[in-house]
């Protein structure tokens, strides 16, 4: 397929772009390296893959390319994807995770093309009333940023209804873990995910934050499912897949199936890089539910799709071997 991907330089977009590539699909990736890592083109260049520099709220840059290109589907991860930052600045989400999206939409019902995938976020339910969360659990955002991925996924929604592409709507849970070739990993900038700061912090000896140890779980910190990015890569080209060959338009949960406590995730961090923690225990986290775990069920039906590659263990031993090799922290003390 001719595929259109946006946000390829991401840590999930990069890994897409590689499942997609490597599977044989040709592939033009629009990126405007905001946030996404420059040396990503490094790692994913040759015949049949192009990067197109520039941003989505550009009309002309996607009408130009969509003139040149006849393109089978698309998948957007493009946007911005920091909760804390939502919260203060909800018109730079609301800018380029439903507006620059409508843009991107609107260009491709001109050109006619038929499918897209979408990155969402297990943001859309805010807190649960119940785990592990079926697609069809409410969905009442609590912060900003799940606020505008519910948002777009209900304009493809009625964009749909009113003839637009068909769609999935893929609602990732905690996406963790680096290629296992360790060429592709997750460091953001600045970082506020659990297990790059506690490789960071492995690395540097500086003390690193648990949010809350009073939550109603077994050990009192919050449980989260990680799902490894190599998985929700494939997931996304099965998405695509099926969407070339079946009319469909929904949301599909991406997890584990399994929760671990930000207590385990530490545990099995230390295990694996053999530094002891100086973990402080702080308040907790505004926003932050108790429990958020995925029920598969939906994706394994429809994609075929089991993780692989998400074992805990198997998430914290990729994401520190691209770590300890990338990160500006520098080598182990
Ligand atoms: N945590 C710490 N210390 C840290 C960082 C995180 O204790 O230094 C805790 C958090 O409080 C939370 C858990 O570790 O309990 C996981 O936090 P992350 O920031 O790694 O991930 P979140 O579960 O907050 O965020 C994920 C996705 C978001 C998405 C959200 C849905 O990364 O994109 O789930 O609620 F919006």
């Amino acid at each position: 397929m001719n595929i259109l991907l946006t946000g390829g330089a991401g840590y999930v977009g990069a890994a897409v772009a590689r499942e997609l590539w490597q599977a044989g699909h040709r592939l033009w990736i629009v990126d405007n390296f905001t946030t996404g890592r420059p040396e990503t083109r490094q790692v994913l260049h040759g015949a049949g893959l192009e990067w197109v520099e520039g941003d989505l709220g550009d009309p002309g840059l996607l009408n130009g390319l969509l003139e040149k290109v006849a393109f089978d589907g698309c998948v957007h991860l493009a946007g911005s994807a920091r909760v804390d930052e939502s919260m203060a600045q909800p018109a730079l989400y609301y800018r380029n995770n439903v507006a620059n999206g409508l843009t991107l939409l609107d260009s491709l019902v001109r050109a006619r093309v038929r499918c897209i995938v979408f990155s969402s976020s297990a943001a859309v339910y805010g807190t649960p009333q119940k785990t592990p969360i079926e697609e069809e659990h409410p969905t009442r955002p609590t912060n900003c940023y799940g606020e505008t991925k519910l948002a777009f996924e209900r304009t493809l929604h009625w964009y749909r209804q009113a003839g637009g592409p068909d769609f999935f709507a893929l609602r990732y849970f905690n996406a963790a873990g680096a290629s296992r070739d360790g060429l592709l990993g997750e460091l953001h900038e600045p970082e506020s995910h659990l297990i790059p700061n506690l490789l960071s912090a492995s690395l540097t000896g500086l003390p690193v934050p648990l949010f809350g140890d009073d939550y109603p779980t077994p050990d009192g910190t919050c449980v989260r499912d990680y799902v490894h990015v190599e998985d929700l890569a494939r997931a996304h080209r099965l998405a695509l897949e099926l969407l070339s060959r079946e009319s469909r338009g929904e949301a599909l949960n991406l997890g584990s199936g399994l929760g671990f406590s930000v207590k385990e995730v530490i545990a099995a961090v230390q295990g694996a890089t053999g530094v002891g923690l100086n973990v402080e225990v702080r308040p907790r986290r505004e926003g932050d539910p108790a429990t958020l775990v995925a029920s598969t069920r939906k994706a394994e039906a429809l994609l075929g799709w089991t993780p692989e590659f998400s074992q805990l263990e198997n998430i914290v031993k990729t994401a520190w071997a691209w770590h300890r090799r990338k990160s500006p922290s520098g080598a182990a003390p």
